[in-house]
């Protein structure tokens, strides 16, 4: 076979194969296909701030002007928001609130007797960047008593808006924490789902952070 009857029919051969790739992609079933189930939704609870810090952004441990950062241990929260077909969503509006290290809120609801800390930021938001990937910097919240037979564990409540997505309440829970198995709102979801609620911390690069992934329902 000459070089030009080679080419042709190597050229055939890639076009066969990919027309056949195509065919095939086409006729795959819509399971076969990548995809990122929804972030379970959890109540919003009563402590959303009725006011707002002047610091409105994503590192809770400093205030600015004061000399003293929040005490606690400092945890680093990332991840990515993503839609159902696991693609970015940049752009989307994430707040989150939480309790002090002592596991009080900010909030005239608060009726927990823990001091505040005055140099917390309590409520921080952010945008996903190009990647969907966003962080927060802030303290592990402490645990909180709810009444004489439920103590919440610590966690941090989620907020987040995209334009195209419905909206996402929901909680994230730290791994390890005995509260987490006798906690009423986690206990309520089923087998399997909690663990998307409760994330692992690990030492990167001296600081512990979390991976928290958000995904959102297109409209
Ligand atoms: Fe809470």
């Amino acid at each position: 076979m000459n070089n030009f009857n080679q080419s042709k029919r190597n050229f055939l051969i890639t076009s066969l194969a990919f027309g056949g790739a195509l065919v095939l992609e086409t006729l795959k079933p819509a399971w076969a296909f990548p995809a990122c189930a929804p972030s379970p939704p959890e109540t919003e609870g009563p402590f959303y701030p009725v006011a707002f810090p002047l610091d409105k952004n994503n590192d809770l441990t400093f205030l600015e002007g004061k000399s003293r950062r929040a005490e606690g241990d400092i945890v680093y929260v990332t991840g990515r928001v993503q839609d159902e077909a696991c693609r970015p969503v940049p752009g989307a509006m994430i707040e989150i609130w939480q309790a002090c290290s002592t596991g009080k809120y900010n909030h005239p609801g608060d009726k927990n007797p823990a001091r505040l800390d005055p140099n917390f930021q309590y409520w921080g938001k952010t945008l996903s960047d190009e990647k969907g990937e966003y962080g927060f910097k802030t303290v592990k919240p402490g645990s909180y008593p709810v009444d004489w037979l439920w103590t919440r564990p610590p966690h941090i409540h989620f907020n987040v808006r995209s334009k195209n997505h419905s909206e996402l309440t929901t909680q994230m829970y730290f791994s390890g924490e005995a509260l987490n198995n006798k906690d009423r709102l986690l206990g309520e979801h089923p087998e399997g789902e909690q663990e998307k609620f409760i994330v692992d911390f690990h030492r990167v690069g001296g600081k512990d952070v979390g991976l928290f992934n958000l995904t959102l329902k297109q409209t």
